[in-house]
C-alpha cells in the first residue's frame, strides 16, 4: 500500500506492506534509524516516537495508522543539523546516557512531556518515563537531564536581570 506521512516536517510517500509497522517503515523505508527496535513486543518504550506530538511504541503501531499523521523521530527535535535541542543538551550535561541505546525514545518521551508541562515535578518526570526501560543509568539522571531541560526551557524567554534593570529609554 501507498501511504502519505509527514516525518520531521517534511511529508514523505512510502510504499509498504499492510502489517509493516512504523518501526519498520521509520527504519527500513526511511532509514531513519534513530529511532531502536528493542523487544519489539510493546515493552521497553525504546521505539518511542512522537504521532502527532504523543509518544506512542511504533512497534506496536502499523505504518497505515499513522497515514496523515506528524511523525517525529529523534533525527528531528534538533534545531538545525550538528545542533542539540534543550532536551538532548541536558542528557548530555546531566549524564542521562550510556550506551545510549534507550535515549532516543527518552528524549522524545521528555520532549512531549516537556511541550504539555513546562515545570514537572520530580514524580511527574519518574510518572513519564516508566515506560522506558533503561538497563544502564539507573534513572537518577536521567530525571536530572529532564529537570534540567524544564528549567532552561522556562527561563529561554526571561530576560537576563541586568536587561530587566536598564532604565526604559
Ligand atoms: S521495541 Fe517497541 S516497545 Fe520495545
Ligand atoms: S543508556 Fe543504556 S539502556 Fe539506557
Amino acid at each position: 500500500m501507498e501511504l502519505t506521512l509527514t516525518v520531521n516536517g517534511r511529508a514523505r510517500r512510502v510504499q509498504v506492506e499492510d502489517r509493516c509497522t512504523l518501526l519498520d517503515c521509520l527504519r527500513e523505508t526511511l532509514r531513519l534509524t534513530g529511532t531502536r527496535a528493542g523487544c519489539e513486543h510493546g515493552v521497553c518504550g525504546t521505539c518511542t516516537v512522537l504521532l502527532d506530538g504523543e509518544p506512542v511504541r511504533s512497534c506496536l503501531v502499523l505504518a497505515a495508522q499513522a497515514e496523515g499523521s506528524a511523525v517525529t523521530t529523534i533525527e528531528g527535535v534538533a534545531p538545525a543539523p550538528g545542533e542539540l535541542s534543550v532536551v538532548q543538551d541536558a542528557f548530555c550535561e546531566a549524564h542521562g546516557m550510556q550506551c545510549g541505546y534507550c535515549t532516543p525514545g527518552m528524549v522524545l518521551t521528555a520532549e512531549a512531556l516537556l511541550a504539555g508541562n513546562p515545570a514537572p515535578t520530580r514524580e511527574e518526570i519518574v510518572e513519564a518515563i516508566s515506560g522506558n526501560l533503561c538497563r544502564c543509568t539507573g534513572y537518577g539522571q536521567i530525571v536530572e537531564a529532564v529537570e534540567l531541560a524544564a528549567v532552561r526551557l522556562r527561563s529561554a524567554n526571561t530576560r537576563p536581570a541586568a536587561a530587566r534593570m536598564e532604565p526604559a529609554k
